[in-house]
């Protein structure tokens, strides 16, 4: 698996543990990462249909196609978990950050994962997708995601121009600015790479769209990136060439 390199950002198309293989030891300051959730329902049915009709409200399109990797159970997606994050370890530097995705379903399975890894974990951030969210008859709108943060041992003294970041990011996802059926808010991704240091590298080793790249380079930091699917790979790379161009 080749590199392909735009500016300030490294991207392998293909599986994350083959491009986490990759990485150097002790290169990367922040894994920031939003990997498919394998959650989208509570049954087998439910979780085997395409990501399309699992993620998309009735009667919402989206121009993206479906993709892969969504299907496993819970049990198998914790392992499946333990691997990649394992992989991540070696990458990220001692006392590098990281900050995992995740909904209601998986966040218990996604915590023991980060530990069983080695990383410490650290806390959980929500993301509030606001009131725009589909209702739950009877029950609580579940209009939050969260954000699992860790860190490879001890997260090092915070220097004094360190920022103060928030526990509850709100912002709607908006459907005009998604280049992936379930892209993040660009907005969102911000909060989050304020996490690694103003000059350091950003790691997603499932970067769909890129958001997570825009938002690093936007910010002066250096973006390694990994996608499996040949069309987001696409996605990526224009959006990324354009603005390393800009
Ligand atoms: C939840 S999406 C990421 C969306 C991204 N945060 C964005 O804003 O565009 C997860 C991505 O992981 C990719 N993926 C699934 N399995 C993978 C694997 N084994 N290795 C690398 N990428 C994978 C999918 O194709 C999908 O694009």
């Amino acid at each position: 698996m080749e590199a392909i390199s735009v500016g300030r950002a490294q991207l392998f198309q293909g599986d994350a543990l083959a491009g986490l293989e990759r990485l150097k030891a002790d290169s990367v300051d922040a894994l920031i990462t939003d990997p498919p959730y394998s959650s989208g329902g509570m049954y087998r049915g439910d979780r085997v249909q395409d990501t399309g009709a699992k993620y998309l409200n009735t009667g919402q399109r989206h121009p993206g196609p479906s993709w892969p990797g969504d299907t496993r159970d819970q049990r198998s997606y914790g392992l499946w978990c333990e691997r990649w994050l394992g992989a991540a370890y070696n990458a990220l530097k001692r006392g590098g950050v990281v900050a995992v995705f995740c909904d209601w379903r998986q966040l218990p399975t996604v915590s023991d994962a980060i530990q069983v890894a080695g990383f410490v974990s650290r806390g959980i951030l929500v993301w509030d997708k606001t009131e725009g969210t589909r209702p739950v008859k009877g029950w609580h709108r579940q209009q939050a995601e969260f954000v699992i943060t860790a860190s490879k041992g001890p997260r090092g003294k915070p220097g004094a121009d360190a920022p103060v970041l928030p526990g509850v990011v709100r912002c709607a996802p908006r459907a005009g600015e998604k280049l992936h059926q379930v892209g993040k808010p660009v907005a969102v991704m911000r909060e989050l790479v304020r996490l690694a240091p103003a000059d350091g590298v950003v790691l997603d080793p499932f970067m769909g769209s890129a958001t997570t790249g825009v938002a690093a380079l936007e910010s002066g930091r250096a973006f390694v990136g990994v996608e499996i699917d040949p069309h987001y790979f696409g996605v990526s790379l224009e959006r990324l060439r354009k603005l390393e161009a800009a």
